[in-house]
């Protein structure tokens, strides 16, 4: 999946045109948007999002936002509100993310979401943006075009600086305008404010006629009763396991006898990709899981750092 070398495609309909091509192939492209350039893969394709990490470095699953065309196309995979209909109706295309829930048959992969049963999604109002989406027409998860722990990128040239010759292609189309990442705004339950960026908090709380709740920033992961204990399987989980215990389900990884294989040929993207939807699946007999030892290298960092999680002491 990791390209030789990184294809600088100019914004012009060649160049949009090559990169929809690329992401319908499961690549990676990097695409202006009119906050941060982001770093987008297929939603839909679990190797492609799990390539995302692997470019980025990421030591961790944080979900990620899915970037649609339009309106209409965000109502594919998730549930429409009133709420949402009237922030989306003020503020895209724009700076602004929602998360509301998944809506049911919506395709998109469980490693965009991290388990969760939301889906942050966004219109982006770059022109250019819009027009790569609606020519992929499908959800573009996308976190900013940076390796991480580095600065976001509000040109071409950061994302050559962090990312080359780690993705197959950025689209260049200048600066960003607004250069500070899109407000998050949380409509799963009472609204709240995920993360501030750049549509203002009072904007929003004029069109909906209400304040928000607040989260800090680092609330989000981390917090007791907040989004942590939503990825946290019910059954216990025991890491490094080399054999089923009793009652035990085994998540294997590479050539061993298991009950289902994150990747048989001991590959971490697709090991990755399938995460999240075995971690459900397994949690739903009711049994508890053993998981094989994960190599740490490239994106096994941010699996078994998922998996520590799944394995800490609950708090309730
Ligand atoms: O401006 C932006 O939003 C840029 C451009 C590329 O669109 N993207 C961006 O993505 O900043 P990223 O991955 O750096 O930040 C996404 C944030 C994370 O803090 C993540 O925790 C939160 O969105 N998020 C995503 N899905 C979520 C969900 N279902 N529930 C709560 N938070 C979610
Ligand atoms: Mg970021």
């Amino acid at each position: 999946m990791i390209p030789n070398s990184t294809q600088y495609l100019d914004a012009d309909p060649a160049g949009i045109a090559a990169a929809a091509d690329l992401l319908r192939q499961g690549l990676l492209v990097a695409f202006p948007t009119e906050t941060v350039y982001g770093l987008g893969g297929d939603a839909r394709n679990g190797e492609a999002v799990a390539a995302i990490y692997a470019a980025k470095g990421r030591p961790s699953f944080n979900p990620l936002i899915a970037h649609v065309a339009s309106v209409e196309a965000a109502k594919r995979y998730v549930e429409w509100s009133d709420n949402a209909e009237q922030l989306a109706a003020a503020f895209w295309p724009g700076p602004l993310t929602l998360v509301l829930p998944l809506r049911a048959g919506h395709g998109v992969s469980s490693l965009v979401t991290a388990g969760l049963e939301t889906l942050a999604v966004r219109v982006p109002a770059h022109p250019t943006a819009r027009a790569l989406l609606s020519a992929v027409d499908g959800p573009v998860a996308a976190p900013s075009a940076n390796p991480s722990g580095r600065i976001s990128p509000t040109t071409a040239a950061h994302v050559r600086a962090g990312l080359d010759g780690r993705i197959a292609a950025v689209l260049d189309d200048g600066p960003c305008s607004v250069g500070l990442e899109s407000t998050i705004v949380g409509l799963a339950g009472s609204p709240a404010l995920l993360r501030p960026g750049g549509v203002a908090l009072e904007q929003i709380e004029t069109v909906l006629g209400t304040r928000l709740a607040h989260h800090k920033p680092g609330d989000l992961l981390t917090a007791p009763g907040q989004l942590l204990s939503h990825y946290a399987p019910d059954a216990p989980v025991r890491l490094n396991a080399t054999e089923r215990r009793g009652d035990e389900l085994l998540l294997g990884f590479g050539s061993v006898d298991c009950d289902r294989n994150l990747s048989a040929r001991g590959d971490l993207i697709e090991a990755a990709a399938n995460l999240f939807a075995y971690l459900h699946e397994l949690d739903g007999t009711g049994r508890p899981i053993a998981v094989s030892p994960i190599p740490s290298e490239g994106v096994g960092a941010a699996i078994n750092d998922r998996l520590r999680r799944a394995a800490a002491p609950r708090n309730s």
